[in-house]
């Protein structure tokens, strides 16, 4: 079996997801792009902005992409929760690309609690469950146990649409 030829993007304000989509990257020798968000969640009061963004569902533009996603096996995509939503950075991208995409898989990090309902709107917007998730805590993170579901979520990818014959 040969590993699907993957790509991660992601979404990362304080560096958190950041770390999870390189080391995901990093095991599945994967090609790697941060979605480009320009000024959004920047400057003076970008918590609230932020926050207020992602509950209202608010619309961002992000920079075109440089890997096209229609070239890979999978899409991992990856971003921070934010008001018990996905983060309009990654909202976007799957505005922009639901049409090209792969199998996919979602990586969310995010501060605790249930992200399940995440996950189903992430899948929604994709139009297709995903193959994978994994979701990684602050208090994982601190604990050390985020690198042991890093690696188990990695077992997971397995090759898309490909079945024994
Ligand atoms: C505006 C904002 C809203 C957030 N809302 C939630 C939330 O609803 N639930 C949660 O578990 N974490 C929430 N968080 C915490 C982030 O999801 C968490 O710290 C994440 O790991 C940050 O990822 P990043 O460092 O890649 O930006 C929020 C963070 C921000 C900045």
């Amino acid at each position: 079996m040969t590993n699907p030829k993957t790509l991660v993007v992601y979404y990362s304000r304080t560096g958190h997801t950041e770390a999870v989509a390189h080391e995901i990257a990093r095991q599945t020798a994967a090609d790697i792009e941060p979605i480009d968000a320009g000024a959004f969640a920047k400057g003076g009061l970008w918590y609230f902005r932020a926050a207020w963004a992602a509950w209202r569902g608010r619309d961002v533009s992000i920079a075109p992409h440089v890997h096209a996603p229609r070239n890979y096996d999978l899409v991992v995509i990856a971003g921070p929760v934010w008001m018990g939503r996905p983060c309009p950075p990654v909202r976007a991208y799957l505005r922009d690309h639901a049409a090209d995409l792969p199998a996919v898989a979602f990586a969310l990090t995010h501060g605790g609690g249930d992200v399940t309902p995440v996950i189903k709107t992430l899948g929604a917007a994709a139009g297709k469950a995903p193959v994978a998730q994994l979701t990684c805590s602050e208090g994982e993170r601190k604990s050390g146990a985020e690198a042991e579901k890093i690696a188990r979520f990695v077992d997971t990818l397995a090759p898309p649409n490909k079945t024994a014959a």
